[in-house]
């Protein structure tokens, strides 16, 4: 006997199977199947084959699979009983009910006193199915592991891509191939983190950013999670995402999962980082004002650090915004007696020594400049030479003595009265003064993982959220430390690195896009030497790899010579003109021929417009530029393409090609199987092109 549920959109077919009673199973998950599919059959039709050397049938890939059912691999979900005797749970259909785009599952176990539920929401205009496991019982229980609901791994893909980094490096991609065994990230720090991105892509054998199947997966969740990928000795595989283990301190009665997001595409990893782009931008972020253009920012972190001066800073502030920028953003160094960052983090008052008669005399100037005025904060920290550290050494978390990270602790955010005090010395500083914006940084790593530290953030957050909801917020942890759905959907933009070199944004934004749309990925023009790769770049460079997603600045403007000026004004102007529709563009990698060159194609909602970045990271092997292929135009439409920045060619470009010369007409069939042929170009430059639909 089996049970079967399904849910479908245009794109996809989950469905999954309870056989015999038990908890069910992921009986098919990709292409749509027919209506009329019978898919007891097809249960029937996939089930494995049982020989020598195995049991006598085989145990189900559930989606919480059972150490107690011989399961041959790791278990969704490892609890104890409160004195510590490991529970050995086996689940039971107790319920089910679904509507068009939900299906909600409940299994008991009689025995151990337990319930399981798991939801999915399919969102049939992204593709994007979320999903969740719950766990109660009667009383409490430890738990060391739960899994969101437990998927197959495709058996047509040879490798997967997850994502590692570091500060200054994040968004790196790894392929490791399937093989016998786990593949197991496990991110122990208690916030997102740089080195592991709750993320993974199962490209299916020959997918391509463009085309081919591909499986996507992202755990929204910000205090750091867990990832198995394993091929079970049978051949099978399962993908498991939750909260990094044993991160629950305390005995209780519910544990719940973040949501995982999953993604099916068929035509290459493309269609899942749109999928996630979108629902992202659409379902997760809540916008404070969601039809105002996004306003260039600027930041001032670079240029001066914390030596806050207001002399200085009002000069800044009027050629930031005399170069287009539309909010200013003073960074640390404003609070306390913060001249390094030895101190004062938790003193959340302004220092009177740089600021005599407090912040308004800058915001207003700020506001007379046209810009808006946003303002740093590290909420959950606190630095031991501190006036509320002194006064309260125990709203600290962890040791006393533990090691430091940028000679600062965290905060114990469990702790009501630790939230309330964050709360009212920020509150007290959004009610004296007009500020829409908060850069929220969090600079170090916890002492130990602590699922109760993420729900204080996010606590305070939707507190403020809610008292203040004109307020944007930035999530910051060293850069790209804290970025997932979860912490997305309290704030509306990541500081995706506190690398601003070009350079190294260019690809660290390419691969980002596999999960993030540019309305949230914030990306500055830093100085003319980087401060933190020591590289030298042209200021064309820079404004343009800026321009890909969410603009802003954040060098002294005073270093720039009238060159430099012009470009970035022009550029800055151009993203403006453009960021309406490039807001809802879908950012499409291509698959560039020669691994030098860094390409992506900003394609407008109703694909009439397109802007493409191909972005030279390296010299190219061969001498001149192979053609770059575009991607999900419409093939019978006729395209004017012009290369935006085509006085920008070097010298050393000879050729009559027509680009150089002005716009070109081809068809989308044209530019999706010869693609374009670029002039030749220095390597760290980029060149725009702007396609138009005729
Ligand atoms: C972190 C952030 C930076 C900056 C500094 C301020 O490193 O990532 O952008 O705000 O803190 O101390």
């Amino acid at each position: 006997m089996i049970r079967t549920w399904r849910l479908d959109d245009a794109r996809q077919t989950l469905a999954l199977g309870s056989r015999e009673g038990r908890c069910p199973e992921v009986i098919y998950w990709g292409a749509p199947l027919p209506e009329r599919e019978d898919l007891p059959a097809l249960a029937g039709a996939t089930q494995l084959d049982v020989t020598g050397g195995m049991l006598d049938e085989n145990p189900d890939l559930s989606i919480c699979p059972e150490a107690a059912r011989s399961f041959p691999g790791q278990p969704g979900l490892i609890v104890r009983d409160a004195d510590g005797t490991p529970l050995l749970p086996q689940f039971s259909l107790a319920d089910d009910s679904q509507t068009d785009t939900g299906l909600k599952i409940v299994c008991a176990d009689l025995v151990n006193r337990l319930t399981y539920t798991a939801e999915f929401t399919l969102d049939p205009a992204t593709h994007v199915i979320a999903m969740t496991a719950e766990l109660t019982s009667d009383r409490p229980l430890h738990l060391h592991w739960l899994a969101a609901p437990t998927l197959p791994g495709p058996q047509q893909a040879d490798e997967m891509i997850d994502v590692a980094g570091r500060w200054c490096g994040e968004f790196q991609l790894n392929r490791t191939a399937w093989s016998p065994g786990i593949r197991y990230r496990e991110n122990r720090t208690g916030r997102t983190g740089h080195e592991h991105f709750p993320g993974l892509i199962v490209p299916c054998r020959g997918a391509t950013n463009a085309s081919g199947e591909a499986y996507a997966f992202h755990y929204g969740w910000s205090g750091g999670h867990r990832m198995i990928a394993e091929e079970l000795p049978d051949g099978r595989r399962q993908i498991q995402f939750g909260h990094a283990a044993r991160m629950e301190t305390a005995a209780a009665t519910t544990f719940k999962t973040a949501p995982l997001y999953a993604v099916y595409s068929s035509d290459g990893l493309n269609g899942c980082a749109v999928s996630f782009q979108r629902h992202l931008r659409d379902r997760i972020v809540t916008w404070a004002k969601p039809d105002a253009p996004r306003p260039v920012h600027y930041n001032c972190w670079e240029a001066v650090y914390f030596d806050h001066n207001i002399p200085k800073l009002k000069e800044i502030a009027t050629r930031a915004a005399s170069l287009g920028a539309e909010r200013f953003v003073l960074d640390d160094g404003w609070f306390g007696q913060r001249d390094d960052d030895t101190s004062s983090l938790s003193d959340w008052e302004v220092d009177p020594r740089k600021y005599p008669d407090g912040l308004g005399p800058l915001i207003d100037h700020v506001h007379e400049a046209g810009m808006s005025f946003g303002i740093w904060f590290e909420p959950e920290m606190i630095n031991p030479d501190s006036n509320l550290h002194r006064a309260h050494p125990d709203w600290a978390l962890g040791a006393e003595d533990q090691i430091l990270g940028r000679q600062q602790k965290a905060l114990n955010m469990a702790l009501p009265q630790v939230r309330d005090f964050i709360y009212e010395r920020i509150a007290a500083l959004l009610t004296a003064h007009p500020v829409d914006y908060i850069k929220w940084d969090h600079n170090r790593v916890l002492p130990m993982p602590d699922a109760a530290q993420t729900r204080g953030s996010y606590a305070l957050l939707d507190r403020l959220r809610a008292d203040f909801p004109h307020v944007e917020i930035e999530s910051c942890a060293s850069g790209g430390g804290r970025i997932d759905f979860g912490i997305l959907s309290r704030t509306q933009r990541v500081w995706l690195s506190d690398s601003n070199d070009a350079l190294e944004r260019l690809k660290m934004q390419h691969n980002a896009a596999l999960f993030l749309p540019a309305a949230v990925t914030g990306s500055h023009v830093g100085p003319r030497r980087c401060h933190t790769s020591g590289r030298t770049l042209d200021i064309e460079f820079r404004a343009w790899v800026a321009a890909q997603r969410h603009m802003g600045f954040e060098m002294d403007p005073r270093e720039l010579d009238s060159r430099e000026e012009a470009v970035l004004r022009e550029v800055t102007q151009w993203w403006k003109a453009n960021r309406h529709w490039m807001y809802v563009a879908d950012i499409l990698r291509l698959d560039s021929a020669d691994e030098a060159v860094v390409a992506e194609l900003q394609l407008a909602e109703d694909g009439a417009q397109f802007v493409l970045f191909a972005g030279k990271a390296a010299t190219s092997t061969q001498i001149v530029p192979r053609p770059l292929r575009l991607t999900r135009l419409d093939p019978s439409a006729l395209y004017e393409v012009s290369l935006r920045n085509r006085a920008s060619a070097s010298h050393l470009s000879r050729g009559q090609q027509a680009l150089k010369n002005g716009p070109v007409t081809l068809s989308g069939a044209a530019l999706m199987h010869s693609g374009l042929t670029l002039p030749w170009s220095f390597p760290e430059s980029m060149w725009v092109l702007e396609g138009r639909r005729l």
